[in-house]
């Protein structure tokens, strides 16, 4: 199964441009608990390098391109964000980094719970480590 689950928003365009809404558990496949956006990325910047235990997220472009890198510890992939009529799902145990992001890229983010560091694994080898645990 590939790693990029994208998904498509309808788009309530007409003669004076586009809309998108999403509510939680529609178009978004969770409970919608916290959103946060990054923006003003400097150049050369990556950013990520970490996977989270429950989280799920939904990572959209609005502004500008971006690309995200995908690594469930057994293959590795990665996709150009560029447009708000499509987010990623970043799912429970997926690595993820984010990098050549546009000057004028903002990355919204919709996550399924509030912040909990907790919930990070930012050390690479420790989520192989986990990864192995989970495939037992
Ligand atoms: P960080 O995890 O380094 O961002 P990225 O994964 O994009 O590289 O987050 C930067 C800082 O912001 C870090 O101190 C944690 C904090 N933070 C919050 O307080 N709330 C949030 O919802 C997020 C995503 C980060």
């Amino acid at each position: 199964m590939s790693l990029i689950k994208l998904i498509d928003f309808k788009s309530l365009g007409d003669e004076r441009g586009d809309l998108v809404a999403l509510e939680s558990n529609k178009a978004i496949p969770f409970e919608i608990k916290r959103v946060y956006y990054i923006f003003g990325t400097a150049v050369d910047v990556s950013r990520g390098f970490h996977a989270h235990k429950a989280l799920l997220q939904v990572a959209i472009c609005v502004s500008g391109s971006c690309k995200i890198l995908m690594d469930d510890g057994k293959g590795k992939e990665s996709v150009t964000l560029n447009t708000p009529k499509q987010g990623v799902l970043i799912d429970t145990m997926q690595w993820h980094v984010m990098y050549e992001f546009s000057a004028d890229c903002i990355l919204l983010v919709l996550a399924s719970e509030v912040y909990d560091e907790d919930d990070y694994i930012r050390n690479y080898k420790k989520f192989i480590e986990r990864v192995e645990l989970l495939n037992d």
